[in-house]
């Protein structure tokens, strides 16, 4: 595991550059990518990341980390829409492909088995993205879920649902599907973000408590390829 601290005002520049540079030197880059309020100010950065570096992303794939089941196409908090808006738009017409969860037009179970049998085509995920829930999930693998969980619906935690009224979603989703810890820990690489005071605490207990499926991010310190990206705020909790 590497572990990166860096102050909260350079952080999104450093992060932003750190997938530009990943990009450029894997056109062909697998990537799966969280929404939540942690990545936002990473992917305002990102396009000016990539041009400064003449990266171009046409042969890049982004791969959606989870979804909320219950909101219609184009909601305002659905991941989907704010990977669109707050990304992929921005990145123009030769911009990545994206595969994602189809929750509107299949059943959940179906829109999962849809979204496993594109990620089989593409032949795995080569980085996996993740931002880290106040309760210690990522994605929405909520505490309870064992490293080898498939892609699935899900049950979202009182947090989770709280978290989602702050993106928008009101009242919060019940349910949502999410990329599972089996096909996270497979990835190549994982990267762990974290920022912000109120994430101290359980950054903390991820990275220097017991490995246990009661917190699912303290699973990714069995991936030899995990590296946590933190702000100095959110570091203040790691011993
Ligand atoms: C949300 C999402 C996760 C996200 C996490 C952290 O509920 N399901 O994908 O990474 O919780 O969110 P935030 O970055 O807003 O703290």
């Amino acid at each position: 595991m590497t572990l990166e601290i860096v102050s909260t005002s350079s952080w999104p520049d450093h992060v932003a550059g750190l997938l530009a540079d990943r990009v450029a030197g894997e056109l062909d880059l697998v990537v799966c990518l969280p929404t939540g309020s942690t990545p936002l100010p990473v992917y305002d950065r990102l396009p000016s990341a990539l041009q400064a570096r003449g990266v171009a992303v046409a042969d890049v794939t982004v791969v959606a980390l989870d979804e909320f089941l219950g909101l219609p196409a184009g909601h305002p908090a659905r991941c989907d829409e704010i990977l669109r808006r707050r990304l992929l738009q921005r990145l123009g017409p030769a911009g990545p492909r994206s595969i994602g969860f189809d929750v509107g037009g299949l059943d959940p179970d179906g829109a999962c088995a849809a979204f496993d049998r594109e990620l089989g085509h593409l032949g795995g995920i080569d980085l996996v993205v993740l931002g880290l829930g106040r309760n210690g999930h990522v994605g929405m693998n909520e505490p309870g879920s064992p490293p080898d969980a498939p892609t699935r619906a899900v049950a979202l935690a009182p947090s989770t649902r709280e978290a989602a009224i702050g993106y928008g979603a009101d009242p919060a989703p019940t349910h949502g599907v999410t990329l599972g810890m089996g096909a996270i820990l497979a990835a190549r690489e994982v990267w762990l973000l974290a920022t912000g005071a109120a994430k101290a605490e359980v950054l903390g207990r991820a990275m220097n408590g017991p490995v246990t499926s009661r917190l699912p991010a303290s699973l990714l310190r069995g991936h030899p390829g995990l590296r946590v990206l933190v702000d100095d705020a959110a570091a203040a909790g790691l011993s």
